[in-house]
């Protein structure tokens, strides 16, 4: 929230912003909500500062304000949870669900004027499809995952991140008004730091290697291991910047390396780390392998690795950063 409270009120031109009329309404919308308490905390952070920049000014439209806040992630996101638990009762805005895939429209036309999103921009929209196809040279074979690929293959996940970021940042091109701001939080890579170096990224080459052992053990077939891939991808903040830079409706108003993921520190135990990969995973593994049974074995041999693991007893031997990026929607008469 640190990034919000920095960068909005030196970012953003109030004067500016277009407001309806007669009854101006702010809208606020989390893309890749979930369930838990980071889409309120980042509501409510955006609108105590639009309050507090607005406190000062006299003007009659900023007195009749109103503030909308849209709620967005995948259909199968269980909303009830995140409203029930979370929503507080007391709240100086209306609240809405906005159910779709962020890699497309949500939202009317120039309607939304404060874009967040944390840790969901690297869920890719589909795995590269020449990753599976076994005549390519991009095809990944039994890994899940780029850790170690072919450079064919890191290059085939890469080009999808750009296509899918293009798609958000178009999206949200026709969905915000002139001016209006994006805050990203994007798990990312070091520059120069291999994968395997990185705490997620040894994270999903280690549950690769259990889904390997069952097959050899007859437990799953090969085949279903190979045609395994997980759809994440996490850029370095270069190749950030560029996929960003090419998109002609957004300005970079700041990208920031923001802080080390303490995994170490929020999941202590090998079953607790086990637990918080499944918890993300389990939908997605348990459609390709089709049964819960193989999910129980499948991360009880994960915990069981993770004990034994470099980025567990070594934490400080892997890094694992995101960034922090604030975009500003450029006026329309910019994009020509
Ligand atoms: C790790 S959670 C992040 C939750 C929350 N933003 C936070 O920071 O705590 C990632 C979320 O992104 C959502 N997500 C992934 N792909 C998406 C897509 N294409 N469209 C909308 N939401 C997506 C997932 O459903 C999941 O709820």
């Amino acid at each position: 929230m640190d990034m919000i409270k920095e960068a909005l009120p030196t970012t953003l031109d109030l004067y500016h912003l277009p407001l309806s009329s007669p009854n101006p309404i702010i809208r606020i919308a989390d893309f890749g909500c979930s369930t838990g308490l980071t889409p309120i905390q980042a509501i409510e952070t955006i609108v105590q500062c639009l309050l507090d920049l607005i406190k000062p000014i006299k003007e009659p439209r900023f007195r009749t304000l109103e503030f909308q806040a849209i709620f967005s992630d995948l259909p199968t996101n269980d909303f009830n949870t995140l409203f029930t638990n979370h929503l507080p009762v007391r709240r100086c805005y209306y609240a809405m669900a906005a159910p779709g895939s962020f890699h497309g429209r949500l939202l009317p036309t120039a309607s939304l004027h404060f874009a967040y999103s944390s840790c969901a921009l690297h869920w890719l929209s589909r795995v590269p499809q020449e990753i599976l196809d076994k005549s390519s040279r991009a095809w990944n074979g039994e890994r899940i995952y780029y850790v170690n690929s072919p450079a064919g293959v890191v290059g085939a996940y890469s080009a999808q991140f750009g296509r899918d970021m293009e798609m958000f940042l178009s999206a949200r091109a026709e969905e915000m008004v002139s001016e209006g701001l994006i805050f990203m939080v994007v798990p990312g890579e070091p520059d120069l730091v291999h994968d395997s170096q990185t705490t997620l990224g040894s994270e999903l080459e280690l549950l690769g290697s259990c889904l390997v052992d069952m097959a050899n053990e007859g437990i799953i077939s090969k085949a279903k291991v190979e045609s395994f891939n997980l759809p994440i991808y996490f850029p370095s903040e270069k190749e950030l910047k560029q996929v960003i830079s090419r998109n002609e409706f957004f300005h970079i108003e700041r990208i920031q390396t923001l802080s080390h993921l303490k995994m170490h520190v929020a999941f202590p135990t090998p079953e607790s780390r086990s637990l918080c990969l499944r918890v993300a995973l389990e939908g997605l593994l348990c459609h390709h392998f089709g049964n819960e049974l193989i999910i129980d074995d499948l991360f009880h041999r994960y915990s069981l690795k993770v004990a034994k693991s470099l980025f567990f007893l070594k934490p400080e031997s892997h890094e694992s950063i995101s960034f922090s990026v604030v975009l500003k929607r450029k006026k329309s008469e910019e994009n020509m």
